[in-house]
Formats: structure tokens, sequence, C-alpha cells
């Protein structure tokens, strides 16, 4: 399942593209592309340039790989909430009108390939 994703990922991703730049704001994405998007890249499948300035490995800035989205979304939440690592914590105060929950979502939406798994 894994090597397919690559390429889902990237249908997803142009598909996404189109979404993103749709003039309706929808206040999460705006949140994620401005809070999120520098370390774990537009589509959620991180940022390689961070990955090397952070010295992370490249699955940990990934949120739409399988072993993210096989987590809860209460240790996501977890995470963003209190942080993790070189992962920043986002308190109420520093994301304002959009819940972590709401975050985790759209970082779930990113990745319709994984939720519409084909037998
Ligand atoms: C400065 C870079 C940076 C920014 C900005 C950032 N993250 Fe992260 N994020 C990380 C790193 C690094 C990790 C991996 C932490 C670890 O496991 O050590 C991570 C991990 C995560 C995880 C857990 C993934 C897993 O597999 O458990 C989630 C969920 C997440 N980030 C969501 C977000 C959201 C939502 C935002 C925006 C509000 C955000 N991140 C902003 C660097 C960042």
């Amino acid at each position: 399942m894994k090597k397919t994703l690559p390429l889902t990922l990237l249908l997803a991703a142009a598909l996404r593209a189109s979404a993103v730049e749709a003039p309706k704001a929808d206040p999460v994405a705006a949140a994620y592309k401005s809070k999120c998007a520098a370390c774990h890249a537009k589509d959620g499948a991180g940022n390689p340039a961070m990955v090397k300035m952070l010295k992370a490995k490249p699955e940990a800035l990934n949120l739409v790989d399988a072993e993210t989205l096989d987590k809860k979304d209460e240790d996501l939440t977890k995470t963003v909430d209190i942080g993790k690592g070189k992962m920043p914590l986002f308190t109420k105060e520093k994301l304002k009108d959009v819940s972590v929950k709401d975050l985790i979502a759209f970082v779930r939406s990113l990745a319709p390939a994984k939720k519409e798994a084909k037998p």
C-alpha cells in the first residue's frame, strides 16, 4: 500500500492545489498554510528543505503517510497541543479562530487516497 501512495498523493495534491487557490477563504486551510505548511508542506507530505534543516526524518514531517494516518486523532491532537521534539506547540492563542481538531481533520482531508482505499 505504501508504494502506491506517492502517486496518489501527487494526484491528490494536484487536485488540492486547484481547490486551495479557489477564492472562498477557508480559515482552517489558511491557518494550515500559514502555520504548518512551512514544515509539513502544502500537501502534508513534508517540506524536504525543512527535513534537512531540522535534521528530521522525512516521515516525521509527512502527515499524510500511512503511519501518521493510522494514529488516533487524540494522539495527533496532543502532538500539536503540547508539541513533540521539533514540532512546536500551538496554543489556542496561537491558532486563534481554528481548533487543533479542525487542523487534524484538514490534514486527514489532504490524504483522500488512504480513506478511499480500494480493495
Ligand atoms: C517548525 C516546523 C513545524 C511546524 C511549523 C509544524 N510542525 Fe508538525 N511536526 C514537526 C516535526 C519535526 C514533527 C515530528 C515530531 C516528532 O515526532 O519528533 C511534527 C509532527 C506533527 C504531527 C504528528 C505526526 C505523527 O506522525 O505523529 C502532527 C499531527 C503535526 N506535526 C501537525 C502540525 C500542524 C497541524 C501544524 C500547524 C499548526 C504543524 N504541525 C506545524 C514540525 C513542524
